[in-house]
């Protein structure tokens, strides 16, 4: 739960932060988070500028992927066989020994921030707005799980067992925080790792396993493998070697991966159907900005953002609300990461399916207040919409689209809202815009989602500060939030002092 705003010195001159990370970083002097770069300064306008010319010619870490392709059962086997010898070396070593390993990447990614922002601009389509925060990301959760490492060397009385080795399959959305930040997790208790990237988002796996691999992570220890899905992924999943598979993607996904072997030990966070709540009681200029950005940014393609806007009693009505809304939305400009103007990307994928219809269609009762458009022949490319008249048990109410599209219902009451908000199948993020303290509280007491945002947008968790997970089908699995005290913990197994699990 968090009622403030973001730690993170979002006006520090990043030159300046770049000495002070470089003297922190690595020593056991403590977890700070990493500042994002502000633009804004003229010596950072510099960097944006040579940072853009870059995009669309990019095409670092390819030859690192091409390299990591995976095509038939005998390499996967020898990759496997590899990784499941260099797993014991690695997990015999002092945990402190791991830790400065990590820490070292902090440093490397930190030192590497333009070419993973060229990366994965190029790549995904992201922003540099959302990109850069990203690298912070990825470099507070090296720190970060640095430092539980050697915490969790420091438990008395039992053992730490690690797995031999870990799968981790990330998604193209975060294509930089989620891939390193699982992987950092998993190579952080002393287990080996394969890395399979999202197929959208190969380069930048393979920058952060370099990275990794730089930072001193025997290439024995950390596999990169491109890998199709379908029967060699499904092998790999099922391979008696691999312990774990720590998953980021759909709800489906995870169950797929059960479905290939019921028994597997799986930290899956999945999907999400997230709402802000506005109470009249709410400060609606803040709340207006909070749904704009929890919703539009990187054009709604996050499982944090909000789909919904729940509105109760008299905001429903309220004049100021919508014509603060829509003139923010519509002013919104939609473009390519290439033009730093360009507030919201594209879609990673020409928009069909069920997003598509999100997109296009408006189910009963519903009104556009504003349709959502193509903006190019690509079809990747659509400006942001908001539908009302949303109804309760509605597609709108209860899909997730994964793209730019806001619907906003309406409720007589909070408690009507709350069971609103619940009545989804998933519970990642939730919102409340509300300055009334009792209305605060009803809310904790009932709201069903892992993280709940008062007063703030909903999505851009800060880790330490806001460990990131859901309940019921955000979460499949061994349930642990990421960037959270309880994350390495949850993988591999304790062993008391007597022997017994
Ligand atoms: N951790 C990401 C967020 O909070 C998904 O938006």
């Amino acid at each position: 739960i968090d009622t403030t705003i973001p730690a993170r010195n979002r006006t520090q001159d990043r030159n300046r932060e770049r000495e002070s990370e470089a003297i922190s970083a690595g020593a056991s002097a403590g977890f700070a988070n990493t500042p994002d770069t502000d633009p804004s300064l003229p010596a950072n306008r510099d960097w944006a500028a040579t940072a853009i010319a870059k995009i669309k010619k990019s095409d670092k870490g390819q030859d690192l992927i091409n390299a990591a392709k995976i095509t038939t059962q005998d390499q996967l086997d020898d990759l496997l066989g590899t990784l499941a010898s260099g797993a014991t070396g690695w997990a015999a070593l002092p945990p402190a020994e791991r830790a400065a390993v990590l820490a070292r990447t902090g440093q490397i990614l930190e030192s590497r921030r333009d070419e993973l922002i060229e990366v994965m601009a190029s790549e995904t389509g992201k922003t540099i707005s959302e990109s850069d925060p990203e690298v912070s990301e990825a470099v507070d959760m090296a720190h970060y799980y640095a430092e539980l490492c050697r915490e969790l060397a420091a438990v008395a009385g039992a053992r730490f067992v690690p797995d031999r080795i870990t799968m981790v399959t990330p998604p193209w959305n975060f294509p930089v925080a989620i891939p390193f930040g699982t992987t950092a997790a998993a190579l952080a208790t002393g287990s080996a790792a394969v890395l399979k990237p999202a197929p959208q988002s190969r380069r930048c796996g393979a920058l952060l396993a370099q990275a990794l691999w730089d930072a001193g992570v025997p290439r024995d220890v950390l596999a990169l493998a491109d890998i199709e899905e379908g029967e060699l992924g499904k092998s790999l999943i099922t391979d008696p070697r691999v312990d774990r598979v720590i998953l980021t993607g759909s709800y489906e996904t995870a169950e797929l991966f059960r479905s290939f072997r019921p028994d597997l030990p799986l930290v899956a966070e999945t999907s999400g159907k997230n709402a802000i709540i506005v109470t009249p009681s709410a400060d609606i200029d803040l709340a207006v900005a909070d749904i704009v950005n929890s919703a539009f940014s990187h054009a709604g393609q996050k499982c944090s953002a909000a789909s919904l806007a729940i509105l109760v009693g008299s905001v429903a009505d309220s004049r100021r609300f919508h014509d603060q809304l829509l003139d923010a939305v519509t002013s919104m400009r939609v473009g390519y990461p290439d033009d730093p103007a360009n507030r919201m990307g594209p879609l990673i994928t020409p928009a069909e399916g069920k997003l598509l219809q999100g997109l296009t269609r408006l189910d009963e009762g519903e009104q556009w207040l504003i349709k959502p458009e193509r903006r190019d022949d690509s079809g990747r490319l659509w400006s942001p919409g908001v539908r009302a008249g949303v109804r309760p048990g509605s597609p709108t109410h209860v899909t997730e689209y994964f793209g730019p599209v806001l619907g906003i219902m309406t409720a007589g009451s909070l408690d009507e809202a709350i069971e609103l908000q619940n009545a989804v199948a998933y519970g990642l993020t939730a919102g409340l815009h509300s300055l009334d303290e009792a209305e605060v509280q009803t809310w904790l007491d009932r709201v069903q989602a892992g993280n709940l945002y008062i007063n703030r947008g909903i999505t851009g968790a800060i880790i330490r500060r806001q460990p990131f997970g859901g309940w019921k089908r955000s979460s499949v699995g061994t349930g642990a939030k990421a960037g959270g005290p309880n994350y390495l913990v949850r993988l591999g197994r304790w062993v008391r002092a007597d022997g017994d699990a």
